[in-house]
């Protein structure tokens, strides 16, 4: 019987086996970028498995964060996960927070987590005075939504009493994307309504709008009867009947954009002028190829590009043209990139005696920097092992002993962002190696 069971057993794939001891894994952490409600029970997570189960701790701004003397604050038991209910100054509470999941062979690291609070929009409750102009002449509406965060979606809606319905957007008239809204000339229709912005708020799902403001379009027949004006106004009040194109966004003959690749890349000419202008664009020279990850949006005053790649870098001219005349506007766009993986370091776990390898690839633009820590510490100031050898995205271990068991920390970063990764090597003592794989065995005895 102990021949067959020699004989069948099955050697485990060593990476199956579930060691007794194991340095802490971070399993779950709450984005770099955390906004939360302060009326509600703020929460930042952080969780993490090992054995023994990892014991966890906050740095808040760089320092030890003493949770338990804090009465606003408590952890979850068995998680590091914070809920932060703040009835007083919630204020305080905005900061750069990290966790770190520890046991005796190790200290996994969260990313830097920045909790943001969320910021009900609110909107001076100014009044606005009405906006007296002639017929003719280019005009913008400020929209000036509060900022967030999060970015609120935009739009314009008018109002003849007692129906309100959106702008309708034209070649004229349209909402450029900081949400103002452009006339490239105002004729006596868009008169005696009120333009009202909205903002739609992503996180609540709330509308928030903007006091609204009357826009009053003078020509010469108003000047008789509707209104009573100023000497002021009444000189204001000569039609315009043409006039070359300018620039209403962005101003100027020349402006640059600097886009992370994978985000939105927005292209916008807006221009003033009677007849309305018409806009065109060229890139690098030649007519705009007009690809599918492109779309061409507001009466040609816009290109959107919803998912930047390199190739998009280049002079964007766009030219605005009626029978008066023509302008061009050059934007320059540069595409950089944050950093992102071409391959994470892998957990190792390892014999007492064995090589093995922690690699860390990124890339980005500009090229990511690579710094590694051992449980936290940088490596640069950690106690040296000979038998450690760092060389930019990898350490290699030669002949390892329990020595190196340890959590490292790769941080590939750029001035655009950064990215951690935690990986452990475990070397297993050699008759715990032999108590897991025992664990694991598949024992058939054959009749
Ligand atoms: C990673 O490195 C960057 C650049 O030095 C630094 O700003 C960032 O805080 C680091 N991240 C962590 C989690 O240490
Ligand atoms: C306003 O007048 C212009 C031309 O006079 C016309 O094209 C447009 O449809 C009118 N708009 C409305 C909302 O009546």
């Amino acid at each position: 019987n102990m021949f067959a069971l020699l004989l069948f057993v099955e050697m485990p794939d060593l990476s199956l086996v579930l060691p007794a001891r194991q340095p802490p894994t971070i399993t779950k952490q709450s984005l770099q970028e955390h906004i939360v409600d302060p009326k509600e029970t703020m929460v930042m997570e952080c969780e993490a498995k090992g054995n023994p189960h990892p014991i966890f701790s906050w740095r808040r701004n760089g320092k030890y964060f003493n949770v338990a003397r804090d009465s606003q604050v408590s952890m979850r038991r068995r998680s590091g996960t914070l809920d932060i209910y703040a009835k007083h100054n919630p204020e305080q509470y905005e900061a750069e927070y990290q966790c770190i999941a520890s046991n005796q062979y190790g200290s996994a690291y969260t990313h830097k987590i920045r909790l943001r609070l969320y910021r009900p929009p609110v909107w001076p409750r100014e009044i606005l005075e009405p906006v007296v102009i002639s017929a003719g002449l280019p005009l913008v509406l400020p929209c000036d939504a509060p900022p967030g965060p999060p970015k609120p979606e935009t739009y314009w809606m008018s109002s003849s009493f007692p129906t309100m319905q959106a702008v309708r957007q034209d070649r004229r008239v349209s909402m450029g994307v900081n949400g103002d809204l452009y006339f490239s000339n105002v004729l006596v229709n868009d008169s005696t309504t009120d333009y009202c912005c909205s903002a739609r708020f992503p996180y609540k799902n709330m509308i928030q709008q903007k006091m609204p403001v009357v826009v009053k379009v003078l020509t010469s027949e108003s000047l008789n009867t509707r209104f009573k004006f100023s000497p002021e106004s009444l000189q204001a009040a000569r039609t315009v009947a043409e006039a070359a194109p300018t620039w209403l966004s962005p101003k100027g003959s020349s402006s640059s954009i600097l886009v992370l690749q994978g985000e939105e890349l927005l292209l916008e000419c807006i221009a003033g002028g009677m007849p309305t202008p018409r806009i065109t664009w060229t890139k690098d020279g030649e007519d705009l190829p007009v690809t599918s990850r492109m779309k061409v949006k507001n009466f040609n005053k816009m290109i959107q590009i919803p998912k930047a790649s390199f190739e998009d870098a280049g002079e964007y001219v766009c030219t605005a043209t009626n029978k008066i005349g023509y302008i061009e506007h050059t934007i320059t766009v540069r595409v950089r990139a944050a950093p992102f993986w071409l391959e994470r370091p892998t957990n190792l776990i390892l014999a007492p005696e064995e090589n093995g390898q922690l690699v860390c690839r990124s890339d980005g633009a500009p090229r990511p920097t690579i710094s590694w820590s051992i449980n936290g510490e940088p490596i640069e100031t950690s106690t040296p092992q000979p038998n450690r050898q760092v060389s930019g995205e990898t350490i290699t271990f030669r002949s390892v002993s329990t020595e190196n068991t340890a959590v490292y920390q790769c941080n590939a970063s750029n001035e655009h962002g950064y990215l951690l990764a935690n990986a452990f090597v475990n070397v297993l003592r050699k008759f715990c190696y032999l108590e897991n794989i025992q664990l694991f065995f598949k024992v058939s005895t054959k009749p």
